[in-house]
């Protein structure tokens, strides 16, 4: 194999019975992002030529959410090998080397493609570089048998196999490497004259060791091979996102007091000197700057929050919340499409959505941007220096301009110029002593009452 371009075929035809879902296995999101792409994302890394996704039932939803890669259809699941035989037509103009991946098997690295490339460039006269992995459990899966110098000398199928075969521990991840060249050519040779009546990918090795071509094996851990064909399954690899993400972010300088209580996101980024407190959620697009704390039960989604801010403990920053370096967001808050500036204080029990919070405001308890009226949203401009006093509601479009003072309970409907003072409620009233004679008539009733009951009580005895 000389060195050249790659064709990434990635198989996802299956049915993913086993998933029980209307939606395609592959689309089931890790990390808050479908497990296809995290194999995408990986393969940019080796630049291949052309990416051909194999797709048969629910592959339109495939279409529908992938962008950047061609599609090949194999309408009947008639065997690995078929499945790459139907991704031939599309490249007819092709001529560089294929790489076989499986669109279940989200988490092999760059590295071990690398190695893939490496090995077939190092090998003389190499037709194959089959992906393997040892394993305590090799179950189903196919066994690679090997030469005594380490080549591989064929795949023998689970099914197919002896039960000395079934003893060999080293196994066939799926993933392949074939010689561009010579590969229509073999693959034309497949047959489905085994236990499962498919043509197995696996043949392969047999036919190009018969041409005089050479097969090699990479290992890698298994971990990293990891399938998902269930929702446990699903389960175990978010679990390997979650640990490898969480061991990410304390290796770049977060602090995270309880990391298997913290989870992330595909892209979330934390900055250094990040301390995350217990039980915070990040979804997808979120940037947490340096030196700031992420208390405890947050749920945080496609917000940014600048250095040195505080946040939590219970609050939620929802997409577009934009957290000004060292602002404080509070217990029980809500933000959402929000920019707030520097030194910001909303500490306690607000909504802030749709709005533009000035320099250094304080945005009392219980503050809500009144910002939706059934059919559209409007924006709330607080400016810089304002307070606004706890309970406001702030009746959106509306502006308070810079250090004005909105009194407690006030409902703002109007635009408040800078510094004045707002007071939007009933003008507080005093009648003196009027309580103590309100308690003194009402206890004179209550006693009249229980004196005609216990009368009539007497009466009927009588
Ligand atoms: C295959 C390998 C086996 C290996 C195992 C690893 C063959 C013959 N066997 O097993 O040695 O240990 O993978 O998991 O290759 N697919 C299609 N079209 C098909 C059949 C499969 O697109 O007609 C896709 C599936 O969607 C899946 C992948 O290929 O992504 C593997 O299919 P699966 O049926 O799980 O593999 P096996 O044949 O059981
Ligand atoms: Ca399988």
């Amino acid at each position: 194999m000389a060195t050249g371009q790659i064709a990434a075929i990635v198989l996802a035809a299956g049915q993913g019975t086993r998933m029980k879902s209307s939606l395609h296995k592959v689309l089931h999101p890790v990390g808050g992002r479908p497990m296809i792409n995290h194999l995408l994302h990986t393969l940019q890394s080796i630049n291949p030529a052309r990416t051909l996704i194999v797709i048969g039932a629910l592959g339109h939803q495939l279409q529908d959410a992938l962008s950047g890669v061609s599609f090949a259809t194999q309408n009947e699941q008639l065997g690995t090998g078929h499945a790459v035989q139907c991704a031939l037509p599309a490249l007819d103009d092709f001529d560089g080397d294929l790489l076989v991946l499986y669109g279940d098997v989200p988490f092999v690295s760059d590295a071990t493609m690398q190695r893939m490339i490496a090995t077939r460039d190092a090998t003389e006269n190499c037709g194959l570089v089959v992906l393997g992995f040892h394993t305590t459990d090799p179950a189903a899966y196919g066994r690679l048998v090997t030469n005594a110098d380490g080549s591989l000398e064929r795949i023998v199928e689970f099914k197919d196999a002896s039960a000395e075969e079934r003893a060999i521990t080293l196994c066939n991840s799926g993933m392949m490497l074939i010689a561009g060249q010579h590969a229509r050519r073999w693959l034309a040779q497949l047959t489905n004259n085994n236990v499962a009546g498919e043509y197995y990918l696996t043949d392969l090795v047999e036919i190009v060791r018969k041409d005089g071509h050479a097969a090699s094996v990479v290992e890698t851990d298994e971990t990293e091979l990891m399938g998902v064909n269930s929702r446990a399954e699903l389960a175990a690899a978010e679990t390997i996102f979650q640990q490898q993400a969480r061991a990410q972010a304390m290796a770049d300088g977060a602090t995270l007091v309880a990391p298997e209580t913290v989870f992330f996101s595909h892209d979330t980024r934390l900055g250094k000197d990040v301390t995350v407190e217990p039980n915070v959620v990040f979804g997808p697009g979120v940037v947490v700057e340096d030196g700031v704390t992420i208390k405890s039960f947050s749920h945080l989604d496609g917000a940014i929050v600048r250095a040195g801010a505080s946040v939590g403990p219970y609050a939620r920053l929802r997409p577009a919340a934009d957290i000004g370096a060292g602002a404080k967001v509070g217990n029980f808050v809500e933000i959402k499409k929000a920019t707030l500036a520097e030194g910001v204080k909303v500490s306690h029990l607000t909504y802030l959505g749709d709005a533009t919070i000035g320099a250094g405001a304080n945005i009392g308890a219980g503050t809500i941007t009144c910002n939706y009226d059934g059919f559209l949203k409007y924006q709330t401009i607080i400016g810089a220096g304002a307070f606004i006093g706890s309970n406001s509601a702030l009746v959106a479009p509306v502006t308070i301009g810079d250090g004005a003072i909105v009194g407690a309970g006030s409902v703002i409907t109007k635009n408040v110029d800078a510094d004045a003072l707002v007071v939007s409620r009933a003008r507080q009233r005093q009648i003196d002593g009027y309580a103590a004679g309100f308690r003194d008539e009402k206890q004179a009733e209550k006693t009249a009452k229980a004196q005609e009951k216990s009368q009539t009580k007497e009466k009927t005895k009588d």
